[in-house]
């Protein structure tokens, strides 16, 4: 048998999965789950060593659960968490724990960067704009409060770059990361030498950047120790997780869409030349694809927002802590009318990317009264989540980027309720694959293609992804919807000023 091993680096779990080349494509996966750290509000930090630990662990269960013989897997690919500043000396030890993508301590350096170097020019040079879930802005910070670390920085890895660091002992990364750096010249697949001068941190400390299907090394003695894995296997760079999450989806041409409810929530869309937001509010990456990009929209707090939702309703009970727990809050949404009776969730709980960039945005449920119940509320909350997508989508049709038909990954979109939902406010009949296994899947698909097993990233993802479920739009649901979201949209203005005011309330708070 021939096996190809797609590792993702979540942010709550590292999965490992199996892809066989035969052509029955049989998949098995296992996951171990990370923790988060919350040193303080805003912030959200990991441990490199945690997500090598995890990555071990999740392979050698995954090998022994199979019974399969670690000599049969012909190439590795690892996708992973983006934007996460990975910080390594000299000797290639980490330095201090990674900050990750959802992490808002950088906002006055992401002012810095766009004072010094002005938003269009940042567009022209990056394709993107500064913001506080980005790398660099994450290592100014580093150069502001704690400059002993900065001196001693060497190497910036993304998360994924650092498992590939361990299982190769080469630095590397691939261009998808490298477009979350916003020290990436999107448009040209290379690093930016005018921004790094222009904020002065050298591009030495960014490790070449691949097309996600060139191969990085082999699995080193150590690392083979570690996991199990056979010495010598073949490891292609792999690329971001949205990236990884597209291509296992089959969304690697243009007019496909992703549309992703994890922790995140993003709307992914292939572009056959990089178009730029002229007002920098959608991302422009590199996709996985050679000679191809994508505009992405990123919702913080998607899957996260019910997550949060049912801590607060199923608070230390261990049973609706799991996925039963999600099935009985969905059920009940599923008998509230759409609009939720007058009631909309805003979903900044972790401030907001897409389409408005601010740290500072929080979470609301607009039009609470007394005939509002728990229903209501978990309804408005994937509709809330649906409007903030349903932006990204206009957003993308402002740019002519085509939105053919939208696909769907995430523990979100197994709901058939919020993909109705979704499908009525993208406007479009949303497709589910049979084989939802996320980022993993892409990056084993990108480790096919790397070694040889697939002609091209496009080959692979006709041949390995079955549709077989169909959600069309309700019109019904997008006659009602039609007026909410015009209301939803207006929130944001309206509440931008009293965000930023009660962030610096919070921050001044009793401090007793
Ligand atoms: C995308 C982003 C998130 C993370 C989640 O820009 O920050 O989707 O990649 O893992």
């Amino acid at each position: 048998m021939t096996y190809f091993l797609g590792l993702d680096l979540g942010t709550s779990a590292v999965k490992a999965l199996l892809l066989s080349g035969e052509p029955t494509a049989e998949v098995r996966s296992y996951s171990v789950p990370l923790s988060l750290s919350t040193p303080r509000p805003g912030w959200s930090e990991q441990d490199p060593g945690d997500w090598w630990q995890a990555s071990v662990r999740a392979i050698r269960e995954l090998l022994s659960r199979t019974g399969t013989d670690a000599a049969e897997i012909q190439g590795i690919a690892v996708s992973g968490q983006m934007h996460g500043a990975t910080l390594l000396d000299e000797a290639g030890h980490v330095l201090r724990p990674c900050i990750l993508w959802n992490d808002q301590r950088s906002g006055a350096e992401c002012d810095w960067i766009t004072g010094r170097v002005g938003l269009d020019t940042l567009l022209e040079w990056v394709g993107n704009p500064a913001l506080a879930g980005f790398t660099l802005p994450k290592l100014l910070w580093v150069r502001r409060h704690e400059p002993a670390i900065y001196s001693r920085i060497r190497t910036v890895l993304l998360p994924k770059d650092y498992l590939n660091f361990r299982l190769t002992g080469r630095l590397a990364t691939d261009v998808s990361d490298a477009s979350g750096t916003l020290l990436f010249d999107v448009a040209h697949r290379c690093w930016s030498e005018p921004l790094a001068q222009a904020v002065d941190v050298p591009t030495s400390w960014f490790p070449a950047a691949l097309e996600s299907t060139e191969v990085v090394g082999q699995v080193s003695a150590d690392a083979a120790d570690a996991s199990g894995l056979h010495p010598g296997t073949p490891v292609v760079a792999g690329g971001a997780d949205n990236a990884c999450a597209a291509v296992g989806t089959g969304v690697v041409r243009t007019g496909q869409v992703l549309a992703s409810i994890g922790t995140s929530g993003t709307l992914v869309a292939p572009m056959s030349e990089p178009r730029v937001d002229p007002a920098g509010r959608l991302h422009t990456f590199c996709h996985a694809v050679p000679d191809t990009w994508y505009a992405m929209g990123v919702v913080l707090s998607a899957g996260g927002s019910l997550q949060w939702w049912r801590s607060i309703l199923f608070p230390g009970d261990e049973k609706n802590q799991t996925d039963a727990g999600y099935g009985a809050m969905l059920e009940g949404a599923s008998r509230v009318p759409a609009g939720s009776d007058g009631l909309i969730f805003l979903p900044y709980l972790t401030g907001e990317r897409t389409p408005h960039g601010d740290p500072d945005a929080r979470g609301a449920f607009f039009g609470l009264s007394l005939r509002h119940g728990r229903d209501h509320l978990t309804r408005s909350v994937l509709e809330g989540v649906s409007f903030a997508l349903a932006d990204s989508a206009d957003l993308m049709r402002a740019l002519d980027v085509p939105l053919h038909t939208v696909r769907t990954t995430g523990g979100g979109a197994q709901s058939p309720l919020w993909r109705e939902i979704l499908a009525s406010l993208l406007g479009s009949r949303v497709l589910t694959a049979l084989t939802d296994s996320g980022p993993a899947f892409g990056a084993a698909i990108l480790a096919g293609v790397g070694t040889g097993q697939w002609a091209s990233v496009a080959e692979a993802a006709d041949a390995l992804v079955h549709i077989t479920k169909e959600t069309p739009p309700d019109e019904y649901l997008q006659g009602v919807y039609s007026g909410y979201h015009r209301l939803y949209d207006r929130l944001y203005p309206s509440l931008a000023g009293d965000f930023a005011a009660l962030a610096r309330l919070a921050e001044n708070g009793d401090r007793r």
